[in-house]
């Protein structure tokens, strides 16, 4: 194989790398969730309605005021208990949820509802 040739190949293959990692790392950077602890007293359906759901979510997701977006309402525990995966992705992992236009969760309020819905959503 002729030398050029050879180099062509492995700048093919530089180049087929760089664009892979660029997709892996293409999405915008999410602040870090505090990981501080919250006290295990503190997993309970009640608290996580009166600091997270009814003041960030029920305004669009309530099925007592009939505002359901997404056709999901939070203010009932088996709702919650059923969405549970979309409920994580959209306010933990991807942070879509409240919508942009909203104020964003507090750390308090993200490290709160995380673990509790890592916990099962203890009621
Ligand atoms: C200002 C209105 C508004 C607020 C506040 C809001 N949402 Fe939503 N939500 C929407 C709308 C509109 C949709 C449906 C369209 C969409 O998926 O973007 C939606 C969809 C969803 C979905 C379904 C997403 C999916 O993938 O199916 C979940 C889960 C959700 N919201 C959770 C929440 C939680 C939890 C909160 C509070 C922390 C919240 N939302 C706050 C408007 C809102």
């Amino acid at each position: 194989m002729k030398r050029w040739t050879q180099i062509l190949i492995l700048v093919m293959f530089v180049t087929l790398f760089a664009a892979c990692d660029g997709g892996v790392s293409d999405g915008i950077a999410l602040p870090p969730i505090d990981t501080k602890p919250v006290p295990d007293e503190d997993l309970k359906y009640s608290i996580v309605t009166d600091e997270v759901f009814r003041p960030a979510c029920y305004e669009c997701h309530s099925r007592a005021t009939g505002v359901t977006e997404g056709n999901i309402g939070v203010d009932s525990l088996v709702e919650v208990r059923l969405n549970i995966p979309a409920i994580y992705d959209s306010t933990i992992l991807e942070r879509n949820m409240p919508p942009a236009h909203k104020p964003t969760l507090t750390e308090r309020q993200l490290s709160l509802l995380k673990q509790w819905l890592e916990a099962g959503a203890p009621e």
